[in-house]
């Protein structure tokens, strides 16, 4: 997945995005005696198949709908999902702030819904998913085989992070779970020096109490935020913000493992103004 644009038209077996003109999306895997039934009609994979990028085809109810390959973010949002997602918008600026980079050995616990594990897997990360529950972990699985194919390098371990970090020598820890200060010391252990670690978490009393824990530990340069997007309608002289926009999803903690203990460096402030 995620290979350059190409004009080979569109086959059975591939899956692609459907969007309609309402602004909702289908993904949907081409078979040569497929229908699809979405809320514009229903759509026969026959009239898609042989198709390039971008096309337009007609449902049942004679509405228009354009067709693509998924893009990550297409996936992500249409995908089965056991557990919560990460959202786009959070997936990006995780990405940056984890520093994610080809060849890096992240560990990434829990998997939930494998969006997160998508997202590494596309920055070209060696991912090490940890996950409590097996339905989890399975539709994780198949969300991310059906992503980048069945030789995906890719592998999720049922195990309880708090319990321990079986791996050493990691470069990044990510964290979506509820309870990550019982991480930190296994933390300290498992990441090489200078390795960062990240946790995801909904609400604030949590956040305190993970960054509690990493003051009381080797990690330094700790930071917590979040990420607001605004989307704007733009329609002939109509210019405005949207009239809705998700406001909370959940703030991101990073800190960076020290070689030494040091009280100096325990926090660290993103504003960007100094
Ligand atoms: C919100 S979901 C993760 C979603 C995922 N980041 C994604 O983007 O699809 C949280 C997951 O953490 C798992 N989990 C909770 N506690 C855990 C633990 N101690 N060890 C491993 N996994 C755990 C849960 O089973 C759940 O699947």
């Amino acid at each position: 997945m995620g290979g350059a644009i190409t004009d080979i038209p569109l086959a059975a077996g591939e899956d692609v995005v459907l969007y309609d003109t309402k602004g909702r999306r289908y993904l949907v895997k081409l078979r040569e005696d497929g229908r699809y039934h979405s809320h514009a009609g229903i759509i026969e994979h026959t009239d898609i198949i042989g198709m390039v990028e971008g096309s337009v085809v007609k449902t049942s109810k004679g509405l228009e709908v354009a067709v693509f390959r998924p893009t990550l973010l297409d996936r992500v949002m249409e995908m089965p999902r056991g557990a919560q997602i990460i959202y786009p918008k959070d997936l990006g600026s995780i990405v940056m702030h984890a520093d994610i980079a080809p060849g890096m050995k992240v560990l990434e616990a829990g998997v939930g819904s494998g969006a997160l594990s998508m997202v590494l897997l596309r920055a070209g990360a060696i991912v090490y998913g940890y996950e409590l529950r097996e339905d989890f972990a399975q539709r994780a699985e198949e969300n991310i085989r059906r992503a980048f194919g069945e030789s995906v390098d890719w592998r999720v371990t049922l195990h309880d992070v708090y319990e321990g970090i079986d791996l050493s020598g990691l470069d990044r820890i990510l964290l979506d779970l509820p309870e990550p200060w019982h991480v930190v010391g296994h933390a300290e252990r498992a990441l090489l020096p200078g390795g960062i670690l990240l946790s995801y978490l909904p609400s604030m009393d949590q956040v305190i109490h993970l960054r509690q824990s990493l003051e009381r530990s080797r990690f330094g340069f700790a930071s917590t935020y979040e990420v607001l997007q605004r989307g704007w309608h733009i329609e002939d002289r109509s210019v405005r913000p949207d009239h809705r926009m998700v406001a909370h999803t959940g703030f991101i903690t990073v800190a960076r493992l020290l070689a030494v203990s040091t009280g100096k460096f325990r926090s660290w402030s993103m504003s960007p103004v100094r």
